[in-house]
């Protein structure tokens, strides 16, 4: 089975078997089989992944759907499957009236893989909504439940990134929201998007239009040019390690952590090294955002790597801080 149509880098390799997952369960089966007992991988919208070679085992792809919702006085919990799009469930709390997801409208992917790096965007991260997931353990045959704190999550890191990273299956995922929640417009972005159209007070839909449009114009859309969005994390740095970078180059791009830390813009740094807009052979970093790596038509998933491999030993030399790749490499 080829993946190009599986995976937004439209990087062509093929996988020894492909199984779709369109009802969760299926899932047991496949274990009492022994499945997952080989190599395998889980595959949601392949939106953060890239393929550096054939894969040598089977590719489960989650394609189970289904949005249900209750409302608990003041709260309103919403599951959705792990194969549902994941813009699909935003916009299914927007047209409800459901705020908290607005500022993560137009995030590619499924609802599946939003807990595993803890998505985000424009001021709002997944943990901040996300009640429980269900999860197969593809090592016990057994479904298990995980609520927030379990998970462990941090800045784009989860445990199911991390310690149990490829363990378990997510099946579907709650999330909670309250039904009285403000709109959160403190990225400077959004404020400015919604000054341009003259809006005053924001409902949650203009917030996620807004923050849509701010994606279409900053991002490539990977339906016409390959790409997973940002290919690297964006580096949290000691306070003092800052303070000397900012003495060095006064315009670095950074956002307050803790007392302790500070995290810079990559996409800054990157820039800074001459990298955007730079083509090498079939690969570009995106002339509008240096963190994206893009695939001009017929990159191989091992020249992207080549690539990203460049641009974190020239991010060092510069600045003596080490890039950490966002995508997941396979
Ligand atoms: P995949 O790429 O298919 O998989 C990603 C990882 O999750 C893999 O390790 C996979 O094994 C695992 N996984 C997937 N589904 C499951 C499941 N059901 N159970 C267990 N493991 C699973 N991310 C952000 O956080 N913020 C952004 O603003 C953002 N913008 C983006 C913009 C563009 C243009 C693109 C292309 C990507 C962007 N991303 C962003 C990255 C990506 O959208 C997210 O990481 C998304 O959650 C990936 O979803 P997916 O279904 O495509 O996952
Ligand atoms: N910048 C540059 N040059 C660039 C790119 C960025 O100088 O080429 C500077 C600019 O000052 C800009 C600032 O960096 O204002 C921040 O850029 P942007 O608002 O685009 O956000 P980001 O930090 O580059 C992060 C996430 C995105 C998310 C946006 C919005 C990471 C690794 N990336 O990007 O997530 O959409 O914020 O919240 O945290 C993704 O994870 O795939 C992703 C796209």
């Amino acid at each position: 089975v080829s993946l190009r149509s599986f995976n937004t880098f439209g990087i062509d390799v093929s996988c020894q078997e492909f199984i779709e997952i369109a009802d969760e369960n299926q899932i047991s089966a496949l274990y009492e089989d022994g499945k997952f007992f080989q190599q395998f991988f889980i595959l949601g919208g392949g939106s953060n992944v890239l393929f550096t070679q054939d894969y040598p085992g089977l590719i489960v792809h989650m394609n189970n759907k289904g949005i249900t919702h209750f409302i608990d006085g003041n709260f309103i919990y919403v599951t959705a499957k792990a194969g549902e799009v994941w813009n699909d469930f935003v916009w299914y709390c927007i047209e409800r009236g459901f705020p908290g997801v607005e500022n993560m409208a137009l995030i590619p992917g499924t609802v599946g893989a939003s807990p595993i790096q803890n998505i985000g965007a424009y001021g709002t991260e997944l943990m901040d909504i996300f009640y429980s997931c269900q999860a197969f353990d593809t090592l016990t045959g057994i479904f298990t439940t995980f609520r927030n704190p379990d998970c462990k999550f941090t800045y784009r890191d989860s445990i199911f990134k991390s310690i149990h990273k490829g363990r378990y299956i997510i099946t579907s995922v709650t999330y909670k929201l309250h039904l009285h929640q403000q709109v959160n417009t403190s990225y400077g972005a959004i404020n400015e998007e919604l000054r341009r159209k003259g809006i005053v007070s924001p409902t949650i839909k203009d917030v996620a239009e807004a923050v849509s449009h701010i994606r279409v114009e900053k991002l490539p859309d990977p339906s016409v040019i390959g790409n997973a969005g940002s290919f690297f994390k964006n580096p949290i740095i000691f306070t003092g390690q800052f303070e000397k970078l900012q003495t060095d180059y006064p315009g670095v791009v950074s956002y307050p952590v803790d007392t302790n830390s500070v995290k810079i813009a990559a996409g800054w740094l990157i820039e800074a090294c001459g990298w955007k807009g730079k083509i090498e052979g079939n690969v570009a970093v995106w002339k509008s955002q240096a963190l994206v790596i893009t695939n001009l038509g017929e990159a191989t998933g091992s020249e992207i790597y080549t690539v990203s491999s460049k641009i974190i030993n020239d991010v060092y030399n510069k600045f003596g801080i080490t890039l950490e790749r966002e995508v997941n490499i396979l």
